[in-house]
């Protein structure tokens, strides 16, 4: 991670969090139950929206964003726990958790089809999916403009791939895609998902 991404990156956001995020993000975590794994928690902008659950455990690689997300970890009303760890390689047993958040975060993961597989193995039967990204736009000169403008992002955005079809990946991997809603002209998406191995 850049040095600097930690310590820009909540006040870049804060006129989309105040405009329209924060509500999606209160409106999908209100699905959220049981046991939660947060995969790539950063400044911990989820932490306080987090309501009926147990607890919720919150893996980030970066330390830096875990410092960050120190007041918020405060804030929370509900038990959170952080790891140092990539969504990749889940230091947790199969069949953990009841829900699984992940928020902005597979525009960044290197391989998201491990991710995707790792996060099936810690999720119980029935468990819930709860995305919220931005994907690959549909309308083909945005998603063309999308891939043209990935290469500089990647570098400005601390390796985030503005064209990646995160909908597409979750799909191929298996997922079924309850429900979604798009935001922007479907440049973010919010989707509820299962997994159901014996679906496949
Ligand atoms: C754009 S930030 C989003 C943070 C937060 N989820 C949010 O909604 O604001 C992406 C986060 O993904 C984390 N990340 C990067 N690679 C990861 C990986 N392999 N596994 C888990 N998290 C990762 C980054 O460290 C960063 O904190």
């Amino acid at each position: 991670m850049g040095k600097w991404f930690p310590y820009i990156y909540d006040f870049g956001m804060k006129p989309l969090e105040a405009k329209r995020f924060t509500a999606v993000r209160k409106k999908l975590l209100q699905k959220a139950r049981g046991r939660v794994l947060e995969i790539g928690s950063g400044s911990g902008v989820n932490f306080p929206l987090y309501q009926e659950v147990q607890q919720v455990d919150a893996i980030e690689p970066s330390r830096e964003m875990q410092k960050k997300s120190a007041s918020r970890l405060q804030a929370a009303s509900v038990p959170i726990y952080c790891h140092q760890q990539t969504a990749e390689q889940l230091d947790f047993a199969d069949q953990t958790f009841d829900t699984v958040v992940s928020t902005l975060v597979f525009c960044t993961i290197p391989d998201p089809e491990k991710a995707l597989k790792e996060i099936q193995r810690v999720a119980k039967p029935g468990a819930v999916f709860l995305f919220f990204e931005h994907v690959k736009m549909e309308q083909p000169l945005l998603a063309k403009t999308q891939d043209m403008l990935t290469p500089f992002w990647k570098k400005i955005c601390d390796g985030c791939h503005l064209n990646r079809n995160t909908l597409a990946l979750i799909r191929q991997a298996g997922f079924q895609v309850r429900e979604t809603e798009e935001f922007y002209k479907g440049l973010f998406i919010t989707a509820v998902c299962t997994y159901d191995a014996d679906c496949l």
